[in-house]
Protein backbone atom coordinates (compact mmCIF):
# COMPACT_ATOMS: atom_id res chain seq x y z
CA UNK A 1 0.00 0.00 0.00
CA UNK A 2 1.18 3.60 -0.71
CA UNK A 3 1.21 5.39 2.91
CA UNK A 4 0.13 9.10 2.88
CA UNK A 5 3.46 11.01 2.01
CA UNK A 6 4.40 8.94 -1.43
CA UNK A 7 0.83 9.72 -2.52
CA UNK A 8 1.30 13.28 -1.47
CA UNK A 9 4.50 13.52 -3.37
CA UNK A 10 3.72 11.16 -6.38
CA UNK A 11 0.70 14.27 -7.37
CA UNK A 12 2.76 16.94 -6.69
CA UNK A 13 5.71 15.60 -8.87
CA UNK A 14 3.28 14.75 -11.97
CA UNK A 15 1.46 18.37 -11.52
CA UNK A 16 5.02 19.63 -11.91
CA UNK A 17 6.58 17.16 -15.04
CA UNK A 18 2.98 17.71 -16.92
CA UNK A 19 2.94 21.73 -16.43
CA UNK A 20 6.67 21.58 -17.94
CA UNK A 21 6.06 19.26 -20.98
CA UNK A 22 3.57 19.59 -23.54
CA UNK A 23 5.19 16.02 -24.91
CA UNK A 24 3.19 14.86 -22.30
CA UNK A 25 -0.70 14.25 -23.06
CA UNK A 26 -4.05 13.86 -20.72
CA UNK A 27 -3.65 10.19 -21.25
CA UNK A 28 -0.66 9.94 -19.74
CA UNK A 29 -2.14 11.63 -16.25
CA UNK A 30 -2.89 8.41 -14.05
CA UNK A 31 -6.74 7.86 -14.37
CA UNK A 32 -7.50 9.16 -10.62
CA UNK A 33 -5.46 12.52 -11.36
CA UNK A 34 -7.16 13.03 -14.73
CA UNK A 35 -10.88 12.46 -13.62
CA UNK A 36 -10.24 15.23 -10.54
CA UNK A 37 -8.55 17.77 -12.93
CA UNK A 38 -10.88 16.96 -16.10
CA UNK A 39 -12.03 20.18 -17.72
CA UNK A 40 -15.47 19.28 -19.18
CA UNK A 41 -15.77 21.73 -21.72
CA UNK A 42 -12.00 21.84 -23.14
CA UNK A 43 -12.21 18.32 -23.05
CA UNK A 44 -8.88 17.66 -20.96
CA UNK A 45 -6.89 18.46 -18.35
CA UNK A 46 -5.62 22.47 -18.99
CA UNK A 47 -2.44 23.28 -17.51
CA UNK A 48 -0.83 23.82 -15.03
CA UNK A 49 -2.54 22.13 -12.84
CA UNK A 50 -2.46 23.09 -8.89
CA UNK A 51 -2.09 21.15 -5.85
CA UNK A 52 -4.13 21.84 -2.58
CA UNK A 53 -5.04 20.06 0.42
CA UNK A 54 -8.46 19.62 -0.57
CA UNK A 55 -7.10 17.88 -3.85
CA UNK A 56 -5.41 15.24 -2.22
CA UNK A 57 -8.15 14.84 0.05
CA UNK A 58 -10.68 14.10 -3.21
CA UNK A 59 -8.11 11.80 -4.96
CA UNK A 60 -6.86 10.01 -2.54
CA UNK A 61 -8.90 10.14 0.25
CA UNK A 62 -6.44 11.56 2.88
CA UNK A 63 -6.63 13.54 6.17
CA UNK A 64 -4.10 15.70 7.48
CA UNK A 65 -2.50 16.27 4.69
CA UNK A 66 -0.56 19.30 6.44
CA UNK A 67 1.12 17.38 8.72
CA UNK A 68 2.87 14.75 6.23
CA UNK A 69 3.77 17.72 3.76
CA UNK A 70 5.74 19.11 6.84
CA UNK A 71 7.64 16.56 6.92
CA UNK A 72 8.82 16.12 3.67
CA UNK A 73 11.77 18.57 2.90
CA UNK A 74 11.04 19.18 -0.79
CA UNK A 75 7.66 20.38 0.08
CA UNK A 76 5.78 23.25 1.08
CA UNK A 77 2.57 24.11 3.14
CA UNK A 78 0.95 27.39 1.82
CA UNK A 79 -1.79 28.37 4.61
CA UNK A 80 -3.20 30.96 2.20
CA UNK A 81 -5.19 28.92 0.04
CA UNK A 82 -3.68 25.47 1.33
CA UNK A 83 -1.76 24.96 -1.61
CA UNK A 84 1.18 22.46 -1.40
CA UNK A 85 4.62 23.63 -3.74
CA UNK A 86 6.71 21.59 -4.41
CA UNK A 87 10.77 23.72 -3.24
CA UNK A 88 13.20 21.37 -5.02
CA UNK A 89 12.30 19.34 -7.83
CA UNK A 90 15.87 17.07 -7.42
CA UNK A 91 15.41 16.34 -4.00
CA UNK A 92 11.88 15.17 -4.68
CA UNK A 93 12.65 12.71 -7.30
CA UNK A 94 15.31 11.08 -5.34
CA UNK A 95 13.03 10.75 -2.39
CA UNK A 96 10.11 9.46 -4.94
CA UNK A 97 12.93 6.91 -5.99
CA UNK A 98 13.90 5.53 -2.95
CA UNK A 99 10.87 5.42 -0.86
CA UNK A 100 9.56 1.26 -0.33
CA UNK A 101 6.33 1.40 -3.12
CA UNK A 102 7.83 4.23 -4.58
CA UNK A 103 8.97 2.41 -7.99
CA UNK A 104 5.93 0.66 -8.06
CA UNK A 105 3.54 3.87 -8.50
CA UNK A 106 6.23 5.36 -10.79
CA UNK A 107 5.37 2.06 -12.91
CA UNK A 108 1.49 2.83 -13.24
CA UNK A 109 2.03 6.66 -13.90
CA UNK A 110 3.12 7.21 -17.34
CA UNK A 111 3.44 10.98 -16.64
CA UNK A 112 6.24 9.89 -14.01
CA UNK A 113 7.38 6.98 -15.53
CA UNK A 114 8.63 9.69 -18.73
CA UNK A 115 10.97 11.24 -16.47
CA UNK A 116 12.36 8.11 -14.01
CA UNK A 117 12.85 6.12 -17.21
CA UNK A 118 16.13 7.37 -17.67
CA UNK A 119 16.76 8.12 -13.99
CA UNK A 120 19.55 6.11 -11.82
CA UNK A 121 18.94 3.00 -13.73
CA UNK A 122 15.54 2.26 -12.04
CA UNK A 123 13.44 -0.58 -13.54
CA UNK A 124 10.62 2.06 -15.09
CA UNK A 125 9.41 1.31 -18.52
CA UNK A 126 7.02 4.67 -19.59
CA UNK A 127 6.06 1.76 -22.58
CA UNK A 128 4.36 -0.30 -20.08
CA UNK A 129 3.38 2.57 -17.65
CA UNK A 130 1.12 4.19 -20.98
CA UNK A 131 -0.18 0.49 -21.77
CA UNK A 132 -1.88 -0.30 -18.48
CA UNK A 133 -3.08 3.41 -18.03
CA UNK A 134 -6.76 3.82 -18.62
CA UNK A 135 -7.59 5.91 -21.43
CA UNK A 136 -9.30 9.09 -21.30
CA UNK A 137 -12.59 7.15 -23.39
CA UNK A 138 -13.17 4.88 -20.49
CA UNK A 139 -14.26 7.60 -18.13
CA UNK A 140 -17.62 8.82 -17.44
CA UNK A 141 -16.22 12.21 -17.69
CA UNK A 142 -15.46 11.97 -21.58
CA UNK A 143 -18.68 11.19 -22.31
CA UNK A 144 -20.11 13.48 -20.45
CA UNK A 145 -18.02 15.75 -21.92
CA UNK A 146 -18.56 15.25 -25.33
CA UNK A 147 -22.25 14.85 -24.97
CA UNK A 148 -22.57 18.06 -23.12
CA UNK A 149 -20.63 19.23 -26.26
CA UNK A 150 -23.61 17.72 -28.64
CA UNK A 151 -26.05 18.99 -26.38
CA UNK A 152 -25.82 22.66 -27.74
CA UNK A 153 -26.65 21.94 -31.05
CA UNK A 154 -29.75 22.04 -32.35
CA UNK A 155 -31.55 18.78 -33.02
CA UNK A 156 -29.02 17.37 -30.73
CA UNK A 157 -31.90 16.06 -27.75
CA UNK A 158 -33.79 13.47 -30.31
CA UNK A 159 -30.19 12.15 -31.16
CA UNK A 160 -29.56 11.37 -27.91
CA UNK A 161 -32.88 10.14 -27.07
CA UNK A 162 -32.26 7.46 -29.57
CA UNK A 163 -29.17 5.66 -28.08
CA UNK A 164 -28.28 4.49 -24.39
CA UNK A 165 -24.13 5.32 -24.18
CA UNK A 166 -22.11 3.61 -21.23
CA UNK A 167 -18.70 4.46 -20.30
CA UNK A 168 -16.28 1.59 -20.27
CA UNK A 169 -15.86 2.33 -16.63
CA UNK A 170 -19.59 0.96 -15.92
CA UNK A 171 -19.91 -2.02 -17.88
CA UNK A 172 -20.09 -4.54 -15.60
CA UNK A 173 -20.15 -7.58 -18.31
CA UNK A 174 -16.55 -8.54 -17.92
CA UNK A 175 -15.09 -11.07 -20.96
CA UNK A 176 -13.55 -13.31 -18.08
CA UNK A 177 -17.42 -14.68 -16.89
CA UNK A 178 -18.74 -15.05 -20.57
CA UNK A 179 -17.81 -18.75 -22.19
CA UNK A 180 -17.30 -18.27 -25.57
CA UNK A 181 -16.27 -20.53 -28.52
CA UNK A 182 -13.22 -20.20 -30.12
CA UNK A 183 -14.35 -18.63 -33.31
CA UNK A 184 -15.95 -16.08 -31.11
CA UNK A 185 -12.44 -15.66 -29.21
CA UNK A 186 -10.88 -15.49 -32.61
CA UNK A 187 -12.40 -12.63 -33.61
CA UNK A 188 -12.50 -10.51 -30.67
CA UNK A 189 -8.70 -11.12 -30.73
CA UNK A 190 -8.42 -9.91 -34.52
CA UNK A 191 -10.94 -6.74 -33.39
CA UNK A 192 -8.68 -5.72 -30.70
CA UNK A 193 -5.84 -5.97 -33.37
CA UNK A 194 -7.45 -4.15 -35.82
CA UNK A 195 -8.71 -1.36 -33.49
CA UNK A 196 -4.72 -1.13 -31.87
CA UNK A 197 -3.43 -1.31 -35.49
CA UNK A 198 -6.35 1.27 -37.25
CA UNK A 199 -3.11 3.84 -38.44
CA UNK A 200 -1.74 1.07 -40.08
CA UNK A 201 -4.78 -0.64 -41.90
CA UNK A 202 -5.36 3.31 -43.16
CA UNK A 203 -2.36 3.46 -44.23
CA UNK A 204 -2.44 0.05 -46.55
CA UNK A 205 -6.19 0.79 -47.72
CA UNK A 206 -7.37 -1.87 -45.69
CA UNK A 207 -11.33 -1.00 -44.62
CA UNK A 208 -13.12 -4.39 -45.16
CA UNK A 209 -12.99 -4.87 -40.81
CA UNK A 210 -14.65 -3.48 -38.26
CA UNK A 211 -18.65 -4.45 -39.29
CA UNK A 212 -19.62 -7.44 -37.22
CA UNK A 213 -22.87 -9.27 -37.37
CA UNK A 214 -23.95 -11.55 -33.77
CA UNK A 215 -26.38 -13.81 -34.76
CA UNK A 216 -27.71 -16.64 -32.27
CA UNK A 217 -31.20 -17.29 -30.46
CA UNK A 218 -32.10 -15.12 -27.28
CA UNK A 219 -29.87 -15.43 -24.32
CA UNK A 220 -26.37 -16.60 -25.91
CA UNK A 221 -24.44 -13.48 -24.93
CA UNK A 222 -24.63 -10.92 -27.82
CA UNK A 223 -25.35 -8.06 -26.03
CA UNK A 224 -23.20 -9.22 -22.74
CA UNK A 225 -19.73 -9.72 -25.34
CA UNK A 226 -20.78 -6.45 -26.92
CA UNK A 227 -20.29 -4.91 -23.81
CA UNK A 228 -17.64 -6.40 -21.98
CA UNK A 229 -15.44 -5.92 -25.67
CA UNK A 230 -16.24 -2.17 -24.83
CA UNK A 231 -14.59 -2.41 -21.05
CA UNK A 232 -12.09 -4.40 -22.69
CA UNK A 233 -11.22 -1.76 -25.30
CA UNK A 234 -11.35 0.78 -23.46
CA UNK A 235 -14.40 2.75 -25.67
CA UNK A 236 -17.34 3.75 -24.94
CA UNK A 237 -19.99 1.51 -26.32
CA UNK A 238 -23.21 3.24 -28.00
CA UNK A 239 -26.60 1.00 -27.65
CA UNK A 240 -30.01 1.43 -29.99
CA UNK A 241 -32.58 -1.22 -30.95
CA UNK A 242 -34.15 -0.72 -34.15
CA UNK A 243 -37.46 -1.15 -33.20
CA UNK A 244 -37.31 1.54 -30.92
CA UNK A 245 -35.88 3.98 -34.00
CA UNK A 246 -38.48 3.43 -35.54
CA UNK A 247 -41.96 2.89 -33.28
CA UNK A 248 -41.87 6.74 -32.57
CA UNK A 249 -42.83 8.94 -35.61
CA UNK A 250 -42.58 6.61 -38.87
CA UNK A 251 -42.05 9.50 -40.66
CA UNK A 252 -38.69 10.14 -38.85
CA UNK A 253 -37.39 6.95 -38.59
CA UNK A 254 -34.69 7.51 -41.45
CA UNK A 255 -33.64 10.44 -40.06
CA UNK A 256 -33.11 8.71 -36.66
CA UNK A 257 -30.89 6.53 -38.47
CA UNK A 258 -28.68 9.08 -39.42
CA UNK A 259 -29.04 10.75 -36.07
CA UNK A 260 -27.37 7.58 -34.62
CA UNK A 261 -24.30 7.26 -36.82
CA UNK A 262 -24.01 10.71 -36.39
CA UNK A 263 -23.68 10.51 -32.94
CA UNK A 264 -21.42 7.44 -33.04
CA UNK A 265 -19.17 9.32 -35.00
CA UNK A 266 -18.60 12.10 -33.01
CA UNK A 267 -18.01 9.66 -29.99
CA UNK A 268 -15.37 7.81 -31.56
CA UNK A 269 -13.77 5.80 -30.76
CA UNK A 270 -16.56 3.36 -29.70
CA UNK A 271 -19.03 0.76 -30.65
CA UNK A 272 -22.09 0.98 -32.03
CA UNK A 273 -24.35 -1.82 -31.17
CA UNK A 274 -27.39 -1.66 -33.43
CA UNK A 275 -29.65 -4.87 -31.39
CA UNK A 276 -32.56 -6.55 -32.84
CA UNK A 277 -31.43 -6.05 -36.53
CA UNK A 278 -33.95 -8.70 -37.54
CA UNK A 279 -36.30 -5.88 -37.88
CA UNK A 280 -35.07 -4.76 -41.02
CA UNK A 281 -35.90 -8.26 -42.67
CA UNK A 282 -39.27 -7.51 -40.72
CA UNK A 283 -40.02 -4.29 -42.48
CA UNK A 284 -38.56 -5.62 -45.96
CA UNK A 285 -41.70 -8.06 -46.10
CA UNK A 286 -44.29 -5.69 -44.82
CA UNK A 287 -46.24 -3.60 -48.23
CA UNK A 288 -47.46 -0.89 -46.12
CA UNK A 289 -45.09 1.26 -44.78
CA UNK A 290 -43.11 3.33 -47.42
CA UNK A 291 -40.82 4.90 -44.88
CA UNK A 292 -40.51 1.85 -42.86
CA UNK A 293 -38.81 0.23 -46.68
CA UNK A 294 -37.16 3.56 -46.85
CA UNK A 295 -35.90 3.35 -43.34
CA UNK A 296 -33.98 0.66 -43.79
CA UNK A 297 -32.55 1.51 -47.07
CA UNK A 298 -31.12 4.46 -45.13
CA UNK A 299 -29.69 1.93 -42.63
CA UNK A 300 -27.72 -0.15 -45.30
CA UNK A 301 -26.59 3.12 -46.66
CA UNK A 302 -25.18 4.31 -43.79
CA UNK A 303 -23.38 0.74 -42.68
CA UNK A 304 -21.54 0.94 -45.94
CA UNK A 305 -20.18 4.64 -45.66
CA UNK A 306 -19.44 4.20 -41.86
CA UNK A 307 -15.72 2.60 -41.17
CA UNK A 308 -13.69 1.56 -38.35
CA UNK A 309 -10.57 3.03 -39.93
CA UNK A 310 -11.82 5.91 -41.00
CA UNK A 311 -14.56 7.22 -38.20
CA UNK A 312 -13.17 4.59 -35.06
CA UNK A 313 -16.94 3.41 -34.99
CA UNK A 314 -16.97 -0.47 -34.36
CA UNK A 315 -20.21 -1.52 -35.87
CA UNK A 316 -21.67 -4.77 -33.86
CA UNK A 317 -25.15 -6.05 -35.61
CA UNK A 318 -27.30 -8.20 -33.19
CA UNK A 319 -30.17 -10.87 -34.85
CA UNK A 320 -32.13 -13.46 -33.05
CA UNK A 321 -33.37 -14.97 -36.37
CA UNK A 322 -30.92 -15.37 -38.77
CA UNK A 323 -32.69 -17.23 -41.93
CA UNK A 324 -34.81 -14.13 -42.44
CA UNK A 325 -31.42 -11.69 -43.26
CA UNK A 326 -31.40 -11.22 -47.18
CA UNK A 327 -27.93 -11.01 -48.97
CA UNK A 328 -28.57 -7.09 -49.03
CA UNK A 329 -28.30 -6.85 -45.14
CA UNK A 330 -25.73 -9.91 -44.79
CA UNK A 331 -22.73 -8.82 -47.08
CA UNK A 332 -22.63 -4.98 -45.23
CA UNK A 333 -20.89 -7.10 -42.82
CA UNK A 334 -17.71 -8.17 -43.08
CA UNK A 335 -18.04 -11.16 -40.38
CA UNK A 336 -20.66 -13.23 -39.08
CA UNK A 337 -20.16 -14.39 -36.13
CA UNK A 338 -22.46 -17.52 -34.44
CA UNK A 339 -23.83 -17.59 -31.36
CA UNK A 340 -25.20 -21.33 -30.79
CA UNK A 341 -26.39 -22.77 -27.66
CA UNK A 342 -24.01 -23.66 -25.62
CA UNK A 343 -22.84 -27.61 -25.76
CA UNK A 344 -22.85 -29.53 -22.83
CA UNK A 345 -18.88 -28.60 -21.74
CA UNK A 346 -19.96 -25.05 -22.31
CA UNK A 347 -22.88 -25.23 -19.91
CA UNK A 348 -20.95 -26.89 -17.48
CA UNK A 349 -18.44 -24.02 -17.50
CA UNK A 350 -21.25 -21.48 -17.34
CA UNK A 351 -23.43 -23.21 -14.50
CA UNK A 352 -19.19 -23.11 -12.67
CA UNK A 353 -18.99 -19.23 -13.32
CA UNK A 354 -22.48 -18.44 -11.87
CA UNK A 355 -22.84 -20.61 -8.71
CA UNK A 356 -19.08 -19.55 -8.03
CA UNK A 357 -20.11 -16.76 -5.55
CA UNK A 358 -22.71 -19.40 -4.13
CA UNK A 359 -21.99 -21.35 -1.36
CA UNK A 360 -22.81 -25.01 -1.22
CA UNK A 361 -21.23 -28.18 -3.26
CA UNK A 362 -22.54 -28.55 -6.69
CA UNK A 363 -22.34 -31.61 -9.57
CA UNK A 364 -22.05 -29.01 -12.50
CA UNK A 365 -21.65 -32.03 -14.90
CA UNK A 366 -24.82 -33.88 -13.94
CA UNK A 367 -27.03 -30.30 -14.36
CA UNK A 368 -25.19 -29.85 -17.88
CA UNK A 369 -26.42 -33.25 -18.83
CA UNK A 370 -29.96 -32.37 -17.90
CA UNK A 371 -30.17 -29.05 -19.67
CA UNK A 372 -29.63 -29.76 -23.51
CA UNK A 373 -30.69 -26.89 -25.68
CA UNK A 374 -31.05 -24.64 -22.44
CA UNK A 375 -29.22 -20.93 -23.04
CA UNK A 376 -26.89 -19.00 -20.81
CA UNK A 377 -29.68 -17.00 -19.94
CA UNK A 378 -31.68 -19.67 -18.81
CA UNK A 379 -28.95 -21.60 -17.37
CA UNK A 380 -28.42 -18.69 -14.86
CA UNK A 381 -32.43 -18.33 -14.79
CA UNK A 382 -32.16 -22.18 -13.07
CA UNK A 383 -29.71 -20.77 -10.55
CA UNK A 384 -31.85 -17.78 -9.66
CA UNK A 385 -34.95 -19.87 -8.63
CA UNK A 386 -32.57 -22.59 -6.93
CA UNK A 387 -31.40 -19.41 -4.44
CA UNK A 388 -34.46 -17.71 -4.06
CA UNK A 389 -35.87 -21.33 -2.95
CA UNK A 390 -33.03 -21.62 -0.64
CA UNK A 391 -34.32 -18.48 0.92
CA UNK A 392 -37.62 -19.27 1.78
CA UNK A 393 -36.39 -21.61 3.88
CA UNK A 394 -33.35 -19.09 5.15
CA UNK A 395 -30.78 -21.00 3.50
CA UNK A 396 -27.97 -19.33 1.84
CA UNK A 397 -25.97 -22.55 1.64
CA UNK A 398 -27.30 -24.42 -1.94
CA UNK A 399 -27.72 -28.26 -2.69
CA UNK A 400 -27.40 -29.86 -5.49
CA UNK A 401 -31.38 -30.65 -4.93
CA UNK A 402 -31.81 -26.80 -5.45
CA UNK A 403 -30.46 -26.78 -8.44
CA UNK A 404 -32.32 -29.72 -9.74
CA UNK A 405 -35.31 -27.95 -8.54
CA UNK A 406 -34.61 -25.08 -10.68
CA UNK A 407 -34.60 -26.81 -13.37
CA UNK A 408 -38.07 -28.42 -12.92
CA UNK A 409 -39.36 -24.85 -12.14
CA UNK A 410 -37.61 -23.38 -14.91
CA UNK A 411 -39.54 -26.09 -17.34
CA UNK A 412 -42.69 -24.98 -15.58
CA UNK A 413 -42.49 -21.65 -17.25
CA UNK A 414 -40.90 -22.68 -20.89
CA UNK A 415 -44.46 -22.49 -22.36
CA UNK A 416 -45.03 -18.80 -21.70
CA UNK A 417 -41.37 -18.05 -22.35
CA UNK A 418 -41.78 -19.01 -26.49
CA UNK A 419 -45.08 -17.45 -26.18
CA UNK A 420 -43.00 -14.14 -25.33
CA UNK A 421 -40.09 -14.33 -27.45
CA UNK A 422 -42.40 -15.09 -30.98
CA UNK A 423 -44.53 -11.92 -29.57
N1 LIG B 1 -21.75 -17.91 -23.16
C1 LIG B 1 -22.15 -17.36 -22.00
N2 LIG B 1 -21.33 -17.37 -20.93
C2 LIG B 1 -21.71 -16.82 -19.76
N3 LIG B 1 -22.91 -16.23 -19.56
C3 LIG B 1 -23.77 -16.21 -20.58
C4 LIG B 1 -23.45 -16.77 -21.86
N4 LIG B 1 -24.49 -16.58 -22.69
C5 LIG B 1 -25.43 -15.93 -21.96
N5 LIG B 1 -25.00 -15.70 -20.72
C6 LIG B 1 -25.73 -14.95 -19.66
O1 LIG B 1 -27.09 -14.84 -20.03
C7 LIG B 1 -27.57 -13.50 -19.85
C8 LIG B 1 -28.19 -12.98 -21.13
O2 LIG B 1 -27.22 -12.82 -22.14
P1 LIG B 1 -27.32 -11.71 -23.26
O3 LIG B 1 -25.96 -11.24 -23.55
O4 LIG B 1 -28.33 -10.69 -22.91
O5 LIG B 1 -27.86 -12.58 -24.48
P2 LIG B 1 -28.39 -12.11 -25.90
O6 LIG B 1 -28.00 -10.70 -26.12
O7 LIG B 1 -27.76 -13.05 -26.86
O8 LIG B 1 -29.89 -12.28 -25.85
C9 LIG B 1 -26.39 -12.67 -19.40
O9 LIG B 1 -26.56 -12.41 -18.04
C10 LIG B 1 -25.18 -13.54 -19.63
O10 LIG B 1 -24.27 -13.37 -18.58
MG1 LIG C 1 -29.37 -9.08 -26.41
Amino acid sequence: MADDKLLITELVLTAHLYNQSDKLGVDDLPQKIRKHYWNEKEKTVKRPIYVTEGDIRTIYGLENVKNSTKTLPFLEFEEFGSQIKLTVFDLAAKWLSKHPGGVDEINGNPVLASFFENYDSLPVSYEKAKSSNTPKESGREWIMSLIKSIETEKGSEEMLKLAHIVAPEDIKQNLKDLVLTKEQENEIEKITKAIQYRDYLKRIGLREIGKLLFVGPPGTGKTSIARALSGKLGIPIVEVRLSQIADQYLGETAKNIDRVFELAKRLNPCILFIDEFDFVAKARATDEHAALKRAVNTLLKAIDEISLVEHGVLLIGATNHPTILDHAAWRRFDEIVDFTLPDKDMRKKILDIVLREIEGSFNTEEIAAKTEGYSGSDLRLIVREAVLNGLITERTVLTQDDLLRGITEFNKRIPLKTKDETA
